[in-house]
């Protein structure tokens, strides 16, 4: 276990089962179409990847940077596109695939904006989902894991752009992230 870690909350092992399941809930539930996957990065990235390797339809993947508008590690609702998707999504069954659903803010930022480029469908795929740090209520139609409100690292989450490597979803010693 890396030293600046406290407690792991999901396992490697737990996590590649989870994934697992997802990838075949997505491969059942759009039988004889194709889908877009829509990465958010950087946090979304790891996690896409696994994911993808579990779907057996034809799979495309595309990606968006977005960064929170002002300082601090609380998302302000403001969300400014960084990187835009390569390709129009208009036609196109989508799914947008994040590391983790807090607030929703940014998620409810990135649902209006996708609408509006006229995709066939439009579904949301997270890994982790805090429902205790909800503001606004968001469809979430595949989610891996229901998380308590603690800071979580690994597995492409970071502090500080730190720790995305790590194979587990942990949270940190308290030290670390205060400093
Ligand atoms: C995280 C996460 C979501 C967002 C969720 O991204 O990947 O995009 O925050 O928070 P919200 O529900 O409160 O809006 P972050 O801004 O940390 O960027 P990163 O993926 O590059 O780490």
């Amino acid at each position: 276990m890396h030293p600046h870690v406290e407690k792991i909350l999901l396992n490697e092992q737990q996590i590649q089962e989870r994934v697992k399941q997802l990838g075949q809930q997505i491969t059942a539930d759009y039988q004889g179409e194709s889908i877009l996957m829509v990465g958010i990065l950087k946090g979304a990235m790891i996690f896409l990847a696994d994911l993808v390797r579990n779907i057996e339809i034809p799979t495309f993947f595309d990606f968006m940077a977005v960064s929170s508008y002002g300082a601090g590690t609380v998302s302000s609702g403001v969300v400014r596109i960084l990187k835009d998707l390569d390709k129009s999504v208009e036609g196109k069954h989508v799914i947008i695939v994040e590391d983790i659903v807090d607030t929703g803010l940014t998620l409810q930022y990135l649902l209006e904006n996708m609408k509006s480029r006229g995709p066939a469908s439009l579904k949301v795929c997270t890994l982790l989902d805090k429902p205790d740090r909800r503001k606004v209520d968001i469809p979430i139609d595949y989610n891996g894991f229901r998380i308590p409100d603690e800071f979580v690292v690994g597995y492409g989450l970071d502090f500080n752009e730190r720790y995305r490597n790590l194979p587990y979803i942990a949270v940190l010693k308290p030290e670390i992230y205060k400093g």
